[in-house]
C-alpha cells in the first residue's frame, strides 16, 4: 500500500502538518442530499446499498466527484459490524438503527460474540479496496467505526434515545456488565478499522456521536478506557485517528486523551475555544453549523469564513460540519462551502494564512 500523505491536504492537516491548502470533507457527505443517491436509494435499500461492494463504491465516491471534497468516507453505517454478529438489528429510515430485542443484561453479553471482518463483513472490505482502487491520487479514503458508548447507546436502548435513561442506568446500576459490553464493542470496532486499514483505508473516525450527554468524570470512568483499547491498538498502523463526539466540547481534552490524534468539534465551541482546550499536538475538525448551509449565499459565506478565521491560520485544521450533513440540503451549497475553503490562503503564498481582516 502507498503511503498515505505526502500529496494528500487531507493527510498532512490530519498530522497537524502544514498543507497547500485547508482540505475539506462532509460527515454524511454521502447521502439524501445527493440526486444520484436518491437514484440508487430508489432501486435499493440502505441495506442492500452497504451489502453490495459496488454500490457501495459507487456512493462513497458520489461526493467526490460531485464536490471535489479532499477525502471520501466508506458508506457504511456505525452499527453494520454488529448486525452482522447480532440478530434482529435493521435500520428503519428516518429513525435510524432498532434493535428488536436490546441489551439489558448480563445474560445479553453472550449475544457479542468477537468480530472476525473478513467473514463477518467482507463486503465492507470489498467496498474498501473497490474505493481505493478508484480514487483519485491525493484523495484519501477514510474507513470508520461507531465507539462503544454510541453503539452500546442503541444496544441497551433498543433505538435512538432522548435521554440515554437505560443506557446511563446499566453504566451506573451495573457497572461490571457495562465495562465488559463496552469492553466487547472496542474489540468488534477494533476489529473492523484495523481490518479497513489494512484494506487499504487510510485514516479512521471514531463516531461517539451520543457521548456529550456524559459528564467528564463519567465518561473518563466508563468510556474512555473502552475507547482507548480501540484509538491505541490502532497506534501501529500510522493511520490518522479522529475522535467525533455531538455536544461533546466539555469532553474535547478526554476524547484527545482516549488517543486521538484528531479531535471533531460540533459547532457550539469555537475552534479557538477548541484549541485551547485540546492543547498542542491535537489537530482539529469541524466546524461549520449544518444549518448554514440553509442561509443564503453571502451568509453562508461569511460563516464560512468566520470558521477559518477561528482557527487562525494555524496547520492541523480540516474542515467539516460540525454534524452530518442534513438531508434536504441543497448540494450546491456544499459546493459553495468547498470552493471558499479551497480559495482560503491561496494566492498569497500556497499555505495557511493568517486572516487579514
Ligand atoms: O457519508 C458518510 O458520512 C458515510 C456514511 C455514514 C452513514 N452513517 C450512512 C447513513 C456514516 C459515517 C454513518 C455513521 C452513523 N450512523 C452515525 C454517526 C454519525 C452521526 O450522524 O452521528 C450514527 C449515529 C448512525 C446511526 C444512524 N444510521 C442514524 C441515526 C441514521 C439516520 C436515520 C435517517 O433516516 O436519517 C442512520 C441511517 C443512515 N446511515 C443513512 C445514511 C446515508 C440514511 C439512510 C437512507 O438512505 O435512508
Amino acid at each position: 500500500m502507498p503511503p498515505a500523505g505526502a500529496a494528500s491536504p487531507f493527510i498532512a492537516a490530519c498530522r497537524g502538518q502544514p498543507a497547500s491548502r485547508v482540505p475539506v470533507w462532509f460527515m454524511r457527505q454521502a447521502g439524501r442530499s445527493l440526486p444520484e443517491y436518491r437514484a440508487v436509494r430508489e432501486r435499493h435499500s440502505f441495506a442492500e446499498v452497504v451489502a453490495d461492494p459496488e454500490l457501495a463504491a459507487e456512493v462513497t465516491l458520489q461526493p467526490v466527484r460531485r464536490l471535489g471534497v479532499d477525502a471520501a468516507i466508506l458508506f457504511s453505517d456505525i452499527v453494520t459490524p454488529v448486525q452482522a454478529i447480532v440478530d434482529g438489528i435493521h435500520i428503519e429510515a428516518e429513525r435510524g438503527p432498532v434493535v428488536v430485542a436490546p441489551f439489558r443484561t448480563k445474560a445479553d453479553l453472550a449475544r457479542l460474540r468477537p468480530l472476525e471482518p473478513e467473514l463477518d463483513v467482507p463486503y465492507v472490505l470489498d467496498t474498501v479496496r473497490l474505493v481505493r482502487s478508484r480514487l483519485p491520487a491525493g484523495v484519501p479514503l477514510i474507513g470508520f467505526a461507531g465507539a462503544p458508548f454510541t453503539v452500546a447507546s442503541y444496544l441497551v436502548e433498543g433505538g435512538r434515545s432522548r435521554d440515554h435513561r437505560r443506557t446511563k442506568a446499566l453504566m451506573y446500576g451495573e457497572p461490571d456488565v457495562w465495562a465488559d459490553l463496552v469492553d466487547r464493542l472496542a474489540g468488534v470496532a477494533l476489529a473492523s478499522l484495523r481490518a479497513q486499514v489494512e484494506a487499504g483505508a487510510q485514516a479512521v473516525q471514531l463516531f461517539d456521536s451520543w457521548v456529550g450527554t456524559l459528564s467528564e468524570a463519567d465518561y473518563r470512568r466508563y468510556v474512555l478506557p473502552a475507547s482507548a483499547r480501540v484509538l491505541d491498538g490502532l497506534a501501529d498502523l500510522d493511520v490518522p485517528r479522529i475522535h467525533f463526539g455531538v455536544g461533546a466540547g466539555h469532553l474535547l481534552s478526554a476524547m484527545a486523551d482516549a488517543g486521538a490524534d484528531v479531535v471533531g468539534v460540533d459547532w457550539r465551541i469555537s475552534l479557538d475555544e477548541a484549541r485551547r482546550r485540546l492543547g498542542a499536538g491535537v489537530a482539529v475538525q469541524g466546524n461549520l453549523d449544518p444549518a448554514a448551509l440553509f442561509c443564503p449565499p453571502a451568509v453562508l459565506a461569511a460563516r464560512v469564513r468566520a470558521v477559518l478565521a477561528a482557527n487562525g491560520g494555524r496547520p492541523g485544521h480540516v474542515f467539516n460540519l460540525g454534524w452530518g450533513v442534513l438531508p434536504d440540503t441543497d448540494p450546491a451549497a456544499l459546493r459553495t462551502v468547498v470552493e471558499i475553503v479551497h480559495g482560503h490562503g491561496q494566492g498569497s503564498g500556497g499555505a495557511e494564512q493568517p486572516p487579514s481582516g
